[in-house]
């Protein structure tokens, strides 16, 4: 039978169907397994891990392997490449996968630029980007590779973009944001189509130890059972917040691709203006991270490694409270911070050091 997302997310990762089964899976917590079995030692399976991994494996139509945190799956990608390996990786992806890659670009891999990125070993691709929302046309990167592609899809979900299908090979995620979506936890996830991909992710895991923990990846399967009405939800409220933003005086730029639950917009008065307003918000927290059920700001320009972004950027996660609740404080807070940023009282903020 067909499932659609909605149904999938709902019943995917459950125990088998039999009289007087539990309906919810087990958190299990065991390091070691009587011998002989099919798995010998936690670092290499477990069945809360299997219960997650099947319900963003069927969501996002391969197979999935979760790992402590999106960063862990991002790194388990790139570690799988052999040495020397060509990666192209934009320079609007998400600060913590730049890093990585130019860290490790200095003795494991040539970093090329995304001009290059047809004749790459391996082309990363992060759409919607963090935080200039940049939306990536997928099945053309995929068109022109000559090697394997792999999709940050953290933003997107699968139910709003299944990269799978337009031909990418692995998808990532920080299952930390909308997948989880409770602001509670850490956690990854990496799915793939092939079985060497599979396997090479699999054992990148069981090597580098980046493993997820149980508990947390219940916690996250949970969660990710009303992934589809809180993305309704929010992504409702995100348009007509992107909409009311952008006829704001206030409000020099939106960028907002018409769908999802995060945005970035653009304060007139650049940093001080900015900071004004963050710093005016009553409801909306100022947090880094995203996808939460409640609402986020954060202006990324003050990051080390984010110095691209406009200084007036605001990165705003959208959450579940109620739409005129949300409006009522970001009017407020533009309303009073215009005339803060406008006599120069707020002061520019130092860097501070990568963030999510
Ligand atoms: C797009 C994107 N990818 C990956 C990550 C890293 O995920 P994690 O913080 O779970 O390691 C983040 C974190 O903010 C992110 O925004």
């Amino acid at each position: 039978m067909t499932r659609r997302p909605e149904t999938i997310a709902v019943h995917a990762g459950r125990p088998p169907r039999v009289p007087g089964a539990p309906l919810a899976p087990g958190i299990e917590l065991s390091s070691t397994y009587v011998q002989d079995g099919p798995v010998a030692y936690g670092r290499e399976d477990n069945q809360t891990w299997r219960a997650f991994e099947d319900a963003v494996g069927e969501l996002e139509g391969g197979v999935a392997v979760a790992f402590a945190s999106g960063m862990a799956a991002a790194a388990a990608v790139f570690e799988s490449m052999p040495v020397g390996a060509k990666v192209a990786v934009p320079g609007g992806a998400y600060v913590g996968t730049r890093s990585f890659v130019a860290e490790r670009g200095e003795d494991r891999f040539v970093v090329v630029d995304q001009a290059e990125a047809a004749g790459a070993d391996l082309v990363w691709v992060e759409s919607p980007s963090n935080p200039m929302m940049e939306v990536a046309d997928i099945a053309a990167v995929v068109a022109s590779a000559s090697g394997p592609v792999a999709v940050d899809n953290t933003f997107a979900t699968p139910l709003l973009q299944r990269p799978l299908e337009l031909g990418a090979d692995v998808v990532v995620h920080s299952a930390t944001k909308l997948l989880s979506g409770h602001s509670d936890l850490l956690l990854g996830v990496a799915v793939a189509r092939s079985d060497e991909w599979v396997d090479r992710l699999r054992l990148r895991r069981y090597k580098h130890g980046a493993i997820p923990g149980p508990f947390e990846t219940w916690l996250a399967l949970r969660g990710l059972r009303t992934l589809p009405v809180r993305l309704e939800r929010a992504s409702a409220s995100a348009l007509v917040l992107a909409d009311r933003l952008a006829a704001h005086p206030a409000v020099e730029r939106v960028r907002y691709p018409g769908w999802g639950t995060v945005m970035a917009f653009e304060v007139r008065g650049g940093a001080a203006g900015a900071d004004a307003v963050v710093g005016a918000l009553r409801l909306v927290v100022p947090a880094t991270s995203l996808g939460g059920v409640e609402s986020l700001v954060e202006r990324r320009n003050k990051l080390v490694g984010e110095e691209h972004v406009p200084p007036g950027l605001l990165r705003f996660s959208v959450g579940l409270e109620h739409v005129e609740d949300l409006w009522d404080d970001l009017a407020a807070a533009l309303g009073s911070a215009g005339s803060a940023a406008s006599a120069g009282s707020a002061a520019e903020a130092g860097s501070v050091a990568a963030r999510p």
